[in-house]
């Protein structure tokens, strides 16, 4: 059997090591061999290593990695999402569903690509097919100080958003989303009363809510919005993209019953395979010119170790090179 090398999670309380893994083999006309040229360390592939994501099958060993950019057979580039059932992508070789990789254009940067793609096509997915974004609309990104998050303020904006209000708590990153094009900016601090007046003046008419945090802010804030909506029975749509924040959240009847709340979530699952890869070549062309951005951190894959419980930057991803 073919040898490669692979970050390999043997515990899930350890993080992955570099080590020798036996190749995975392609069987089937929809599967195919690349060489991994640049993978994505996102928050997603943390839980997975740790076997705390809902797609977790908690069988070890794994080599976590979700998505990356390769290179096939025959020299062209490729972005491709992982299947969940096949081996991870942290290796120098991975399995590829021809089904779910884009082929890349000529020139674009790999670890652009790579660090990019994950935390972009949340609000970019959400607010082309969970609720189409119409031009003029307002929005507000709750939790908007990660990656994804100021990624969402420009995919916002560069979806025609007239007002994009950002949310955060923490205040020098929530600054920065300014030159993002953020709007207005809400700090998201212990005190509650405060807190919910600030999001209920920048934010209570908007139209669409991308929700990064879930948990005890969300609460708050649904309660906070609806409270001080000049017109509850207009639409408030609720995206739900991830619970850095909590896993639950407590929602009294009243809400869904006194306003035009809509909840829904986006990610894996709520929107087909298909759908999207529909929308990942016009998010690489974005990702190439600029207008959505996150700076990589490159790092050999042999330091995969040392990488895992390093936080990245502000603005910055961590790009696994093989
Ligand atoms: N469903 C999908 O398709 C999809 C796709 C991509 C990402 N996601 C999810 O979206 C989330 C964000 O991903 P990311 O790539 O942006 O991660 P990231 O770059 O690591 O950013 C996470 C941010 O969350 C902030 N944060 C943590 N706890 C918070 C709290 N209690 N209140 C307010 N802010 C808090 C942190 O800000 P501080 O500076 O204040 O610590 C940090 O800036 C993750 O849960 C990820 O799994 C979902």
């Amino acid at each position: 059997m073919a040898q490669m090398h692979a970050a390999v999670v043997t515990s899930f309380d350890e993080p992955p090591h570099y080590q020798q893994f036996e190749a995975p083999q392609p069987s089937g006309d929809d599967e195919t061999l690349v060489d991994v040229l640049a993978v994505g360390l996102h928050p997603r592939v943390r839980t997975g290593a740790a076997g705390k994501h809902y797609t977790s099958t908690g069988k070890l060993p794994m080599i976590p990695g979700i998505d990356a950019v390769g290179r096939r057979p025959d020299g062209t580039r490729i972005y491709f999402v992982a299947d969940d059932h096949a081996a991870g992508t942290m290796a120098d070789k991975a399995l590829v569903d021809v089904r779910r990789a884009i082929e890349l254009p000529d020139g674009v940067d790999v670890a652009k690509v790579a660090a990019a793609m994950n935390p972009a096509m949340s609000a970019w997915v959400a607010l082309r097919r969970r609720v189409p974004l119409q031009p003029g609309q307002s929005v507000l990104v709750l939790g908007a100080t990660g990656n994804a998050g100021r990624m969402a303020v420009q995919v916002a904006k560069r979806l025609g958003a007239a007002t994009v209000v950002g949310a955060g708590r923490d205040a020098k990153r929530l600054a920065a989303l300014t030159s993002a094009g953020a709007d207005e900016l809400v700090a998201l601090t212990d005190d509650d009363e405060a807190t919910g007046r600030a999001l209920g003046a920048a934010a209570a008419e908007v139209d669409i809510v991308i929700d990064y945090l879930w948990g005890k802010p969300t609460e708050r804030a649904i309660m906070a919005l609806l409270t001080a909506r000049s017109d509850r029975s207009r639409a408030l749509d609720w995206i739900q993209i991830g619970a850095i924040a909590g896993p639950t959240i407590e929602l009294p009847s009243v809400a869904l019953r006194s306003a035009n709340l809509r909840l829904q979530g986006n990610g894996q699952g709520a929107v087909s395979t298909e759908a999207y890869l529909a929308e990942l070549p016009s998010l690489v062309d974005e990702i190439d010119a600029g207008t959505i951005a996150v700076r990589p951190n490159p790092v050999p894959l042999a330091d995969v170790e040392e990488a895992w419980s390093r936080p990245d930057a502000p603005g910055t991803r961590t790009v696994l090179v093989p």
